[in-house]
């Protein structure tokens, strides 16, 4: 973008609106960090040359998990030949884990640890289904179905079928049936405390709750992963994203019960690429700050999306009572299609069945950007900003918005909030203030943001990004 466009149009904006001129500075200051920060991907994780074991086999050993005694009839128990497949690849250089296509293994809750020997692929082609009966879930592995840990340069590829069976699960939620008790669900795939990963080409489907979960990871690139569940289903969140450091997902396309793709505490630089998500909750930074704990998500950028009849477009949900912050995040070229809130901060979220307090302490929220967002809303309140009485929100910068009601005009909400808007915008964002006292303080923010930002990466994963296998 013109620079001398911004800052002639903040000039002409502030002017006209008597702002003091110091003001257009600190908010062009905000507009140069949102628009440069960006995600590295010049740096990207150079896993493997080659793009396919099948087309240059040279030097990969194949573990086949047939050979291993599975069956793949969909009925009988596959999971110890999966655990003695898993073991063999692990402990071979070069190895190929294989799940042969056109079959069904059904496989239990299993862990899958390394670390292992390098350039370890997973090659998923057939069906892996669960056990569709939580009655006879291991109760040691509540949480996980499959859990793949402590991995370092993989590749998870093919074009088979990771299947949940969760239509059980779903029914005995609490969210489906109040008088069932609450309690969590298994996630079908998991990549933890691991680094350097590729997810490419797998669907996920039906699971019982989340679909797929990166946590304490670093350095893992997601592309083409499809994932579906009913629009109906409970918490069954599609990519979701927790104390995890550069990461990008692209050319995903998720339609669930829940978030498309959530990302919660501890995680910073994360892109989002061409994605194409519905029916589900939209894509959400959160939930943040439940029971009083510390929430931090900073760098986020998503671009390129079509979010369609979904119940959020692009949000931001934390819970009253809270801490920490939510700092640097950009939505552009995003259109929207039937979306109850396309655009919205919502700092009163409150999953709970009993109701919550509203308390003086909040997760923060500040230098949120909204560029290039369209398309159609079904709530009358197209953009909402929902921040906390005693944390507002700061430097919420919206730029060529443009979101429309049939038959009805559109209005935005605030609460606590402050920022501005440039370029079209509609509806209007004069809701939003901005202070004097505010501007200072985000100044501070600002200057404070990069060492930040370069402490976090420091502290959590810079040896990590470099790595070159
Ligand atoms: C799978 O889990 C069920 C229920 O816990 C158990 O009966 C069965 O033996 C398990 N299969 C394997 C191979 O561990
Ligand atoms: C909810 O669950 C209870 C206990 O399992 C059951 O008796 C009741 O019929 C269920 N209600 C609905 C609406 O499914
Ligand atoms: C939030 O993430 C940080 C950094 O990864 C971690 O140390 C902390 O325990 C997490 N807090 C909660 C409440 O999960
Ligand atoms: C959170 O903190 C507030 C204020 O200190 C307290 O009243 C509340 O009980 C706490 N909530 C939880 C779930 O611990
Ligand atoms: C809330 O946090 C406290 C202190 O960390 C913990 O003891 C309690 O179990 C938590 N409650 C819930 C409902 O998670
Ligand atoms: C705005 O976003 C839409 C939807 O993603 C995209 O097709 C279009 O190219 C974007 N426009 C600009 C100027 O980037
Ligand atoms: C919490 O505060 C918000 C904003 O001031 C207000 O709209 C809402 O009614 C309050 N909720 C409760 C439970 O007091």
């Amino acid at each position: 973008m013109d620079k001398l466009f911004i800052i002639t149009l903040l000039g002409m904006l502030m002017l006209a609106n008597g702002v003091a001129e110091n003001m257009v500075y600190n908010n062009f200051a905000i507009l140069e960090e949102l628009e440069s920060f960006e995600i590295d991907e010049e740096n990207d994780v150079v896993l493997f040359d080659i793009p396919s074991w099948t087309r240059e086999r040279g030097g990969k050993v194949l573990v086949n998990v047939d050979s291993f005694g599975a069956v793949g009839d969909g009925v009988s128990d596959d999971t110890q030949a999966f655990v003695k497949a898993w073991e063999t690849a692990c402990a071979t250089l070069e190895a190929v884990f294989l799940v042969p296509s056109e079959r069904h293994y059904l496989v239990n809750a299993t862990r899958f640890k390394g670390p292992c020997e390098d350039r370890l692929v997973i090659q998923i082609d057939g069906t892996i289904v669960a056990p569709g009966e939580p009655k006879n879930w291991d109760p040691d592995l509540a949480r996980q179905w499959l859990e793949f840990s402590k991995l370092n340069g993989v590749l998870f590829q093919g074009n088979g079928v990771i299947d949940g069976s969760g239509s059980k699960w779903w029914g005995s939620s609490c969210k489906k049936n109040k008088t069932n008790p609450c309690r969590e669900s298994p996630t079908a795939l998991t990549i933890d405390s691991s680094s350097s990963v590729k997810v490419k080409g797998l669907t996920i489907k039906n699971s019982q709750q989340m679909h797929f979960v990166i946590s304490k990871s670093a350095s893992v690139r997601i592309s083409e992963v499809s994932v579906s569940a009913p629009g109906d289903s409970p918490n069954t969140d599609g990519i979701h994203i927790t104390q995890s450091t550069n990461i990008i997902l692209q050319d995903c396309k998720i339609g669930t019960g829940d978030d498309c793709i959530s990302i919660v505490n501890g995680s910073s630089g994360i892109k989002m690429k061409r994605i194409y998500c519905g029916p589900g909750h939209g894509v959400s930074i959160g939930s943040l700050g439940k029971n009083n704990s510390t929430g931090i998500v900073s760098k986020v950028v998503l671009d390129t999306a079509f979010i369609s009849e979904t119940t959020n477009g692009v949000r931001i949900k934390t819970w009253q009572g809270g801490n920490g912050y939510v700092r640097g995040v950009r939505f552009e070229n995003v259109r929207m299609d039937n979306v109850d809130n396309p655009i919205i901060i919502d700092q009163f979220y409150c999953d709970s069945p009993t109701s919550c307090q509203n308390q003086t302490s909040a997760v923060k929220i500040s230098e949120i950007m909204y560029r290039n967002i369209s398309g159609t809303t079904r709530s009358e309140k197209a953009m909402k900003f929902a921040c906390s009485d005693s944390v507002p929100c700061s430097n919420l910068v919206l730029s060529n918005v443009n979101l429309e009601m049939e038959d009805s005009t559109v209005e935005t909400f605030c609460n606590s909030a402050e920022g501005f808007g440039y370029g079209i915008v509609h509806p209007s964002v004069d809701c939003l203030t901005s202070h004097d006292k505010e501007t200072e303080l985000s100044q501070n923010y600002i200057l404070n943001e990069k060492t930040e930002i370069d402490e976090l990466a420091d502290s959590n994963s810079d040896h990590i990004v470099h790595t070159e296998l």
